[in-house]
């Protein structure tokens, strides 16, 4: 790439020009001084460089208008590169010649702390420190692990509308908008089920977008506008269904420890518990998990007349928070709970033939309360089954009628999951909140910037 974009460097690639004249482009980070002596901290976006501007070397005028430089003020630098043992990261620019692109005004966010309502409102300047521009890196290494782990598979991308006529994940969630006249559409939840009807096509595909929950939840780990990655695969079981999840997630944690040293650094976050991310993980049935909370008597609370109630955690009630978090202190890698009440899980997933209580589902939540980072299922593949678990739950039969078909036309057994990207990036960076894991979040409360 560099070949053809000669007429400046990146700080990510100094080292390889030790001693060598180069012009940089970027923001001014920081800058300090005294006497003869300027020191920019230059931000490229690649990385942060110490550049020393020395009046005898630059000239009185450029000297002045160094002095002048604010904190995000743009300049075009050059100089030498030399390393120096005192420079952060080993390099430093002597500087020669220096050009300012624009003079900042004064900037709203500083060295000091700020309140996270701040930040949040300043996120299309907050992205440009150095924490957010870690978590973009990772992010970024985290979504082209996902892609080279399926390309490198087998599997074909195919995307699934954002628009649809229906709900996926249940009906309380969805954003509604008016679609000319058809009446309403619905922005998509999960590109599951289309991803299934690719997957009968193509045999193994997988689909990722954003996905969008009209969700009232307000935790740290929710967003009204996230990335899944959603594979799905035809003749593959639930059992085969694991094992692939399984698969992928080492892969993400392996490759984004690979590639990631720096940013990983910059987050101060302790990798040993990543490095354990190897198979196999742990797997427990959903009874065998109830069965755990109850010997270890961690109860179900419930809101009853504004006060809490506590219970033992009976079988059929869904997880929440604590339940989870405290499952999950046994264990250093991520766990799969399999085999859910059928009660409490979405229509469309397999019942047990051993157990029609049960589905055949799983999550897997990740370890350092990552909390629920996948969540899949063998689908229901007979017909008639399929047909009763969309009346019982009151969804229209018509908007249906394509999804059936997928029964009716060489039904095979097919299994899939959805892998939510955000927290998958808050796991492994340890951000705080997942606003903090996609360049602009968007929450029940917040849709600026
Ligand atoms: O468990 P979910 O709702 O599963 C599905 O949507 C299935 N249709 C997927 C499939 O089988 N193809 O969501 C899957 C994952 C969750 O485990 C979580 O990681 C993430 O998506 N997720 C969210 N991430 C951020 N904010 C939210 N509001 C999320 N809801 C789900
Ligand atoms: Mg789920």
């Amino acid at each position: 790439m560099e070949s053809r974009y000669k007429s400046f460097r990146y700080v990510e690639s100094l080292s390889e020009f030790i001693d060598q004249q180069v012009t940089l482009r970027g923001w001014v980070y920081n800058i300090t001084g005294k006497g003869k002596l300027q020191f920019i901290m230059l931000r490229d976006g690649t990385g942060i460089v110490q550049c020393v501007v020395f009046k005898n070397n630059v000239g009185e005028e450029i000297f002045q208008q160094t002095k002048e430089l604010t904190q995000e003020s743009s300049v075009s630098i050059t100089g030498k590169v030399v390393s120096s043992e005192k420079a952060p990261g080993g390099i430093e620019i002597d500087v020669t010649n220096l050009e300012v692109i624009h003079i900042a005004k004064e900037y709203p966010i500083t060295p000091k702390e700020h309140g996270d309502a701040f930040l949040i409102e300043h996120r299309h300047l907050w992205l440009r420190s150095s924490r957010q521009n870690a978590i973009m890196r990772v992010r970024a290494a985290v979504m082209k692990a996902i892609r080279d782990f399926f390309d490198g598979n087998g599997f074909k991308l195919l995307d699934s509308p954002i628009l649809t006529p229906n709900a996926c994940e249940g009906t309380s969630t969805l954003f509604e908008t008016k679609y000319f006249d058809l009446g309403s559409a619905y922005l998509s939840q999960s590109g599951q089920l289309y991803a299934e009807a690719s997957a009968l096509a193509l045999g193994k595909v997988y689909t990722f977008g954003p996905a969008f929950r009209a969700e009232k939840s307000k935790t740290r780990k929710h967003l009204t506008e996230f990335w899944m990655v959603e594979p799905e695969m035809a003749f593959f079981d639930l059992n085969d269904d694991m094992d692939l999840a399984e698969d992928l997630v080492e892969y993400i944690v392996q490759f984004t420890l690979k590639t990631c040293k720096k940013e990983l650094e910059v987050l101060e976050r302790d990798i040993r518990p990543l490095e354990k991310v190897k198979r196999p993980f742990y797997r427990m049935s959903y009874t065998e998990a109830v069965e755990w909370l109850v010997s270890n008597k961690i109860p179900l609370v419930q809101k009853i007349d504004g006060k809490d109630v506590e219970s033992e955690f009976p079988w059929g009630e869904d997880f929440g928070a604590v339940q989870e978090e405290a499952i999950m202190e046994q264990f250093d890698k991520p766990l799969i709970i399999h085999r859910y009440p059928t009660d409490i899980k979405a229509f469309y997933m397999k019942r047990d033939p051993d157990n029609p209580k049960v589905v055949l589902a799983m999550d897997m939540l990740g370890p350092e309360k990552a909390g629920e980072i996948i969540g899949g299922s063998q689908r229901e593949d007979n017909f008639d089954l399929l047909l009763d678990r969309i009346l019982n739950e009151n969804l229209p039969e018509e908007e249906f009628k394509w999804y059936l078909d997928l029964r009716k036309y060489g039904s095979v057994p097919h299994s899939g999951f959805g892998l939510g990207v955000e927290r998958v990036v808050k796991w492994i960076t340890g951000a705080a909140h997942i606003r903090e894991t996609i360049p602009f979040p968007r929450m029940i409360y917040r849709i600026t910037p």
